[in-house]
């Protein structure tokens, strides 16, 4: 996607052959900082503050991470050290674990001196995997689209609400709950995104206002608490939301607050469509609400709202009084049954344990498989 009209991926390979550059998120949309990663520790940390994010960029940082960390140590100990880093650094969005998976077992029975080699290598096709499938979700998506502009009056946008950023940055390129979205507006199709602003770290007024906006496509940022009355009025056409994890009966985990955003939608007739790269299943859970680790964060994230000052400084400004309790949970679980449909690289499916397990038998086998081997 493009920064400054320039095409850009939110992950890519430094000169030197061996470091990996990110876009540091924790920045935007102030200030487009370019970071290089050089080791274990750099990866952990860079995904732990949230430098980097979204559950499918996070898989393809942790699979470089791994990489990084075997040219230091590339010893049965050294890998296993990592892999629990890695997996540590954010519990709730299964692509870390895939990636680390994916990456731990193309380099297992490699000799140590050729580990950090098939580690690049897998890793690199992690990213290209996701950009593959972040056009595949887009096509079907757009399908989407067309059937509601067959409704509208000519020139009127299809209104599409988003939480949080399940953009390209989001991702090694494209985006999931985007790909839709730049792909109809690159054709030309009107489309407005409401942007949920995703409090407490606002996501979307920073990041997926940013790189809507870098795009050229229209949209409006809301309060978090705005959805509803747009529903109720009929200025949304559909929702259409990212995610971290989605369960073997179709439950969804995503951002905090995505929740509500499916109850009003199921009370206004609004579809609720979720865009799920396969990597972001999880086939040896079903039941989301009790079987998903909801990552809590720092206090100081929600007692705190950090901006840039008229001239130019970024600071953070205390909005509580001193000593308030706070809670930060940082996702939640929406229902399968709220959910009109899966935006998947195979074509939309229902949120259900049929259909997902008809879509992706490979995935559901190999996670039966994988569960066997731990017992
Ligand atoms: O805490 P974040 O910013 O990593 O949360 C991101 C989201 O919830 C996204 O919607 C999700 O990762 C899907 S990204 C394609």
């Amino acid at each position: 996607m493009k920064i400054e009209g320039r095409a850009t991926r939110s992950i890519w390979m430094e000169a030197d052959g061996w470091s990996v550059g990110i876009i540091d998120q924790t920045l935007l949309p102030h200030r487009v900082a370019r970071l290089r990663l050089a080791t274990l520790d750099d990866a952990v940390r860079a995904i732990a503050t949230m430098q980097t994010r979204g559950a499918p960029l996070i898989g393809a940082v942790a699979a470089y991470g791994l990489a990084l960390a075997l040219r230091a140590d590339a010893s049965d100990r050294g890998l296993g050290r990592a892999y629990d880093a890695l997996l540590a650094a954010r519990p709730t969005a299964i692509n870390l674990k895939w990636a680390l998976d994916r990456v731990a077992a193309a380099v297992r029975d490699a000799v140590p001196a050729e580990r950090a080699a098939a580690a690049y290598r897998r890793a690199g096709e992690i990213c290209d995997e996701d950009v593959a499938i972040n056009a595949a979700i887009g096509r079907h998506g757009l399908d989407l689209i067309e059937r509601l502009v067959a409704g509208k009056r000519p020139g009127e946008p299809v209104n599409i609400l988003t939480h949080c950023n399940a953009g390209w940055l989001a991702t090694v390129d494209l985006g999931t709950a985007t790909a839709p979205i730049y792909m109809a507006h690159d054709r030309g199709i009107a489309v407005h995104v409401w942007v949920d602003e995703t409090r407490p770290r606002n996501q979307g007024a920073s990041l997926t206002a940013f790189e809507l906006g870098q795009h050229g496509v229209p949209h409006t940022v809301i309060p978090d608490n705005t959805g509803g009355h747009l529903m109720q009025h009929g200025m949304v056409d559909f929702v259409i939301v990212g995610t971290d994890r989605v369960t073997a009966r179709g439950d969804v985990c995503n951002k905090i607050g995505t929740y509500l955003k499916a109850l009003a939608a199921h009370d206004n007739g609004v579809p609720f469509y979720v865009a799920l790269p396969s990597p972001t299943l999880d086939f040896t859970v079903s039941d989301g609400l009790a079987e998903i680790p909801i990552e809590q964060r720092a206090a100081a994230e929600v007692t705190g709202v950090s901006g840039r000052t008229a001239d130019g400084r970024i600071e953070t400004v205390t909005i509580v009084p001193g000593g308030t309790p706070v809670a930060n949970f940082g996702f939640d679980v929406t229902p399968a049954r709220l959910v009109s449909g899966l935006i998947t690289e195979r074509g939309i499916i229902a949120a259900d344990a049929r259909a997902l397990a008809d879509a992706f038998p490979d995935h559901a086998s190999r996670a039966v498989a994988t569960e066997r081997a731990a017992e």
